[in-house]
């Protein structure tokens, strides 16, 4: 009997990892640096696992597991009722429908007993949960489950370190997601791992196919969460295809690098936010339905119908050009200036940041791929550039004369 009420989960935290979480925050590397990808490389040495992939929970684990999986109407995936319910959310948001065999009283585990009765020609995967880290009947789960072609995925999230018949939970099926959640037998706080095993040919290429879009998302700018460029690129597509007149923007800043060594990383994260938040609300505000994304960095895209991106892009140029002298000290938004050094340390003027819209449309080409418009708008965004203060410009080129960019017309 204690007096203290009974905690639902203490974690045990090492000095040793608390050193560890130090040197990490003063590396600056705070996401997924190069710890992550030691955690990574560790944990795949550790299951002999093709891929280990470190993830924001095991909830994003077996999400990743399902979509891979790609399911159709009517597919079904066997797990048990005694789980979190993570496990049975992420099957029906891939589509899968839940089918849920019992536990066995004494293990809380799934009774295989009931599962060779449980599976029907829809079924695409088995999930086995090892509840509270004792390994479900996985000898028998995964004969049954190769005997009949169906993925076996297990949700792990309790068990890193168990193992049965000397195999480590983990390493017996196609996929297994890890919870490193406060109350798990190993935390970092928040997170998940999602390891894979032997995979098919069309597992491997489906889990690839989701790891890059993956990674293109996460690469988006985390305070703007705007779409990134695998969003920009389908929106590109719909345009292509409804076969309308449309414009795709390239909006990005002149002498930002400069401004983040003058004054500091902090303060170019809020001008991006402040840019990002301006292009939203102007477009949104001219035409609800435009699309604004984030490629990374200071650089964006719009992607609008025609008649509406010079409406768009003029007013974002005045509220711009109006809002960032504020981003600057006093003095430099007086100066109009201030002086910073070159790359061979000489000083020079440097104004105060400006905005250029390079500006691709359809209205005299063709384009048979988003990348080719992507191209175009890279392009047409260097010219810009090359104007002074702050301007969109249209590509009025045809195809015929494409090169020549004096076909261009700017607008400040
Ligand atoms: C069996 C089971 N699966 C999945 C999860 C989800 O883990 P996470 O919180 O890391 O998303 C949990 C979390 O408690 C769990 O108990």
């Amino acid at each position: 009997m204690t007096d203290e009420f009974l905690p639902f989960s203490r974690p045990s935290i090492s000095r040793e990892a608390i050193d560890e979480v130090v040197a990490c925050l003063e590396s600056g590397w705070i996401t997924t640096g190069p710890r992550v990808k030691k955690f990574e490389e560790e944990l795949q040495r550790y299951f002999s696992a093709p891929h280990a992939l470190a993830l924001s929970s095991a909830t994003a684990g077996l999400h990743l597991a399902f979509a891979a999986l790609e399911m159709k109407p009517g597919d079904e995936v066997i797990t048990t009722p005694m789980t979190f319910a993570a496990t049975l959310n992420t099957i029906v948001l891939t589509g899968g429908r839940p089918v849920l065999v019992d536990v066995e009283p004494d293990t809380y585990n799934m009774d295989v007993s009931r599962l060779a009765k449980a599976i029907t020609q829809r079924t695409r995967a088995i999930v086995p949960v090892h509840f509270a880290g004792l390994p479900a009947n996985l000898p028998r789960i995964q004969e049954l489950a190769a005997s009949r072609r169906i993925t076996l995925a297990e949700d792990a999230a309790h068990a890193i370190g168990a193992a049965i018949d000397g195999k480590r939970v983990g390493s017996w099926g196609s996929f297994a997601s890890f919870s490193f959640y406060a109350n798990k037998n190993m935390t970092t706080g928040e997170g998940g791992m999602l390891t894979s095993g032997r995979l098919t040919e069309e597992q491997r290429n489906r889990l690839d196919v989701l790891l890059t879009r993956t990674e293109r998302n996460v690469s988006v700018h985390p305070s703007t969460r705007l779409p990134g460029t695998n969003e920009i690129e389908r929106e590109i597509k719909r345009y292509m295809d409804a076969g309308g007149a449309f414009a795709v923007c390239y909006a990005d800043l002149d002498h930002f690098k400069e401004y983040n060594d003058r004054y500091s990383y902090n303060d170019g994260d809020r001008v991006i936010f402040l840019l990002s938040r301006i292009l939203h609300d102007v477009v949104k505000g001219i035409f609800p339905s435009g699309f604004v994304g984030h490629i990374g960095g200071d650089d964006f895209i719009l992607v609008l119908p025609l008649d509406v991106a010079a409406p768009c892009c003029s007013e974002i140029i005045t509220v711009f050009d109006l809002l960032i002298p504020f981003q600057y000290s006093d003095q430099d938004r007086r100066a109009g200036y201030f002086f910073g050094k070159d790359r061979r340390g000489q000083l020079h003027r440097v104004p105060l940041m400006t905005l250029s819209i390079g500006i691709v449309t359809n209205e005299h080409r063709r384009f048979s791929h988003p990348a080719q418009v992507s191209e175009l708008a890279t392009e047409m965004k260097s010219y810009a550039k090359t104007l002074p203060g702050s301007v969109f410009v249209f590509d009025r080129r045809r195809d015929v004369d494409a090169g020549d960019v004096l076909g261009a017309q700017a607008s400040a």
